[in-house]
């Protein structure tokens, strides 16, 4: 029988004076000052260009291309294509665990989307390069593509998101919507979205003999690196990644993509290194989207307004090859209580591009149904929408019964409704007008999204100069991932922020997991403050074990950390810094490694969810159907804020997303080619400073302390959600008009 090692008492660390400071980022004089370098910036020597070739149909198969033509170009160095790809050790269309995706690397002529990848043209210069691709003047012979919802025979996918159910059901909701007071049985639809990060997917790749040497936006290093060594057949550790700055990922970036691994062929092939940079236009396919939804919705109450029953049924589609679903009616798990609560999606495939998670996966679009169902509920009960909400707390997790780690989504409720003003609303539609006679709407939606936590580890290190550093490879999208999880890494330390180094974003570093599903900060953030703990023990056990430190025989559960220094806990008259610590060691530094993964017991127990509740004000053209929203004030909360400063960044970020997807944002399908027809900036409609006059976010003070040590749970994704449905609720307010085609344009409002 092996012995279970001693567990001795950790030292006490001093927390709080980093974490919860509202620091500006760190990187952010380097970004506004152009200094910052993305991966597209980076021209090694001998550096070759290339441009991809994608197809402009949805369905066939590409039957000549005229690589001669290409060849022939000036400046063009290589033209790969299915014939002369050369081989991978792994076939892009497998797919060993949900968290994979599978690529078009030119495995052969089928074209199963528009704007699949079906060759790469390699040059001297991006101009020959694309002069190059469009030589190749492919030839196809076409198959009549299948787009839309209905055009497809549908299914009840396997799973749902990345590996929940397709279906949860709970209490007899037949029954409960038969026997109700009041009923509901309405669908909405969402659009195709498309990430669209200001950075489009970019990589420079270089080989050296059957070492890789990668910049690129990842938000999943390891994973990428991996994806790669799979693909190329080499060891994990024979590549390196760079990744130091994103301009934005949203979920796309979360796996390595088709083109990114392109320019690593290429690379290979001409034997030198090798650009890929995606044009706008070509992020609308080989990169991931937000599948669209159609979601019905069945609600019932009792004579009071209380919830007796929900339906949530989602329609969703993935590609013809992979297996992405839009986890949309999951959303209806969480928020209300209700003694029967069924929830379920079918799908049909289509000849689009994979999609993949998108900014609040599931909540997002799921959300939007939900809470815009909410609202006709309440208006048909004659309640006011925010009084129906409280009506139907859920003070447990209504699908699973289980209590929630913390949940102060009434204080949410509370505070958002007292910054704007919600008491003094109407309940019926079109009852106020500003001084321009525009109608005035006030509409409110719950935001939430769960509190996710991944596995990472971290490298601490104390040096004998007094100074700290901090080293795992995590990413920063531009949410700030870099300045607060160095404000908990400097904690941890039991340092001041000047006394750290960070080091981060290379795939040298320890694995930090994914930066996704709002779990970064959590996640990285308790491998960094594991490894920090597990340093100052390692130091706290030179010190109280040495005879001539004034801490000897503190025992290590015996000191605390604060300033750079260990105290002895019940006499601080008694303390030695950390610098002293390891000079009389003989030590130039002691480092350890921290861990984090969640505890699956918590998890058990718990249902762990971030809340909000957004509140929104539109103004309505009574004539031209104008929308316009005026004022957006969301409260969250979210356990503990790290930095109050990024949060609200992000919190606003999403909320304004949230308004995109009201109002303006979805991708076109011509169902004739299967093509995206504004697959550019221009057209695929986002809002700008106009479009959203005043938005204002409140954090909810929140203790959690079962779903991290830290009592973090994540602000990424949680802003976007609620927000939509709060416009679209808003709208029917002014108008007395309830849209459910989303985004909702001025046509849905005047046809009528
Ligand atoms: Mo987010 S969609 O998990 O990057």
């Amino acid at each position: 029988m092996s012995e279970s090692p001693p567990t001795s008492p950790m030292p006490h660390i001093r927390h709080g004076s980093n974490i919860g400071q509202p620091l500006t980022r760190r990187d952010g004089i380097l970004k506004v000052t152009g200094a910052a370098r993305y991966a597209a910036d980076n021209h090694p020597n001998g550096l070759a260009y290339a441009v991809l070739a994608l197809s402009s149909i949805a369905r066939g198969r590409v039957a000549f291309l005229d690589v001669q033509a290409a060849k022939s170009h000036p400046g063009v160095v290589e033209v790969i294509t299915p014939a002369n790809r050369p081989a991978l050790a792994e076939d892009p269309d497998a797919k060993t665990n949900p968290f994979m995706f599978k690529l078009d690397l030119l495995q052969s002529d089928r074209v199963r989307y528009a704007n699949q990848p079906i060759a790469v043209v390699v040059a001297e210069t991006l101009e020959a390069a694309t002069e190059g691709a469009a030589l190749l003047a492919p030839k196809y012979e076409v198959e009549d593509p299948i787009v839309a919802l209905d055009a497809g025979e549908s299914f009840v996918p396997p799973s749902v998101g990345v590996g929940n159910p397709s279906e949860i059901y709970k209490g007899d909701v037949a029954k409960k919507l038969a026997a109700a007071a009041n009923r509901l049985d309405v669908t909405y639809e969402t659009p195709p979205q498309y990430h669209n990060p200001m950075e489009p997917h970019a990589i420079v790749a270089a080989w050296d003999g059957d070492m890789l040497s990668i910049d690129t936006p990842s938000q999943a290093l390891a994973m990428a690196q991996g994806r790669l060594a799979g693909l190329f057949g080499i060891s994990p550790d024979n590549i390196h990644i760079r990744s130091p700055f994103l301009g934005g990922g949203f979920g796309s970036k979360g796996f390595i993509s088709g083109p990114q691994v392109l320019g690593v062929i290429a690379a290979r092939m001409v034997g030198r290194p090798v650009k890929l940079v995606l044009r706008r236009e070509q992020m609308f396919g080989p990169v991931g989207h937000r599948a669209p939804t159609r979601q019905t919705i069945r609600m019932g109450t009792d004579a009071q307004g209380k919830l007796t029953a929900i339906a949530h049924h989602t329609r969703t589609q993935s590609s013809t090859f992979d297996d992405f679903f839009e986890p949309a009616s999951d959303a209806s798990h969480t928020l209300y209580a209700s003694p029967a609560i069924s929830t379920s999606h079918d799908a049909v495939r289509v000849d689009t591009g994979t999609p993949l998670f998108m900014r609040a996966p599931g909540e997002a679009t799921g959300s939007i149904a939900l809470e815009s169902a909410i609202d006709e509920m309440a208006n048909a009960c004659g309640m006011d929408p925010l009084t129906f909400r409280l009506a139907n707390y859920a003070d447990v997790e209504p699908i699973s019964g289980k209590p929630f780690s913390s949940k102060a989504l009434r204080e949410c409720y509370t505070r958002g409704a007292e910054r704007f003003g919600w008491a003094g609303r109407p309940l019926r539609t079109g009852q106020m007008r500003d001084r321009d006679g525009l109608l005035v709407g006030w509409g409110m939606g719950t935001a939430t999204f769960p509190a996710l936590m991944f596995q990472a580890n971290a490298k601490a290190t104390l040096r004998r100069d007094g100074q700290g550093m901090m080293e795992i490879g995590a990413h920063d999208m531009g949410q700030g991932a870099w300045t607060a999880l160095a404000q908990i890494a400097a904690d941890a330390l039991a340092l001041d922020m000047e006394a750290i180094a960070f080091r981060s974003g290379t795939s040298d570093l320890p694995d930090a997991g994914i930066a996704g599903g709002s779990a970064h900060t959590a996640t990285a953030g308790m491998a960094i403050h594991n490894a920090g703990a597990a340093v100052i023990a390692a130091l706290a056990d030179l010190a109280t074990s040495d005879a001539k430190s004034p801490l000897f025989g503190a025992g290590n559960g015996g000191v605390i950390a604060r300033g750079g220094c260990l105290y002895a806990r019940n006499d601080e008259s008694r303390n030695e810094s950390f610098a002293d610590i390891l000079s009389r060691a003989g030590r130039d530094e002691i480092s350890a490694q921290g861990q984090s993964a969640a505890d699956p017991s918590a998890q058990e127990t718990y249902a762990m969810h971030s809340h909000g509740a957004v509140f929104a004000e539109v103004k309505v053209d009574p004539d031209l159907g104008q929308i316009r929203t005026t004022r957006v004030v969301g409260a969250f909360a979210a356990g503990r804020i790290i930095n109050p400063r990024m949060v609200e960044s992000q919190l606003l970020g999403g909320m304004i997303w949230g308004v995109s997807f009201a109002l303006h944002e979805q991708a076109h399908m011509d169902r004739r080619s299967g093509r995206i027809i504004n697959a550019n900036l221009g057209e695929y409609y986002i809002p700008v400073n106009a479009d959203v006059p005043s938005v204002e976010a409140i954090t909810v003070e929140e203790v959690d302390s079962h779903v991290n040590a830290l009592g973090i749970k994540g602000v990424g994704e949680i802003g976007i959600t609620g927000t939509a449905g709060a416009i679209a609720n808003a709208v029917w307010h002014a108008t007395g008009i309830r849209v459910r085609k989303f985004p909702i344009t001025l046509d849905q409002l005047i046809t009528g």
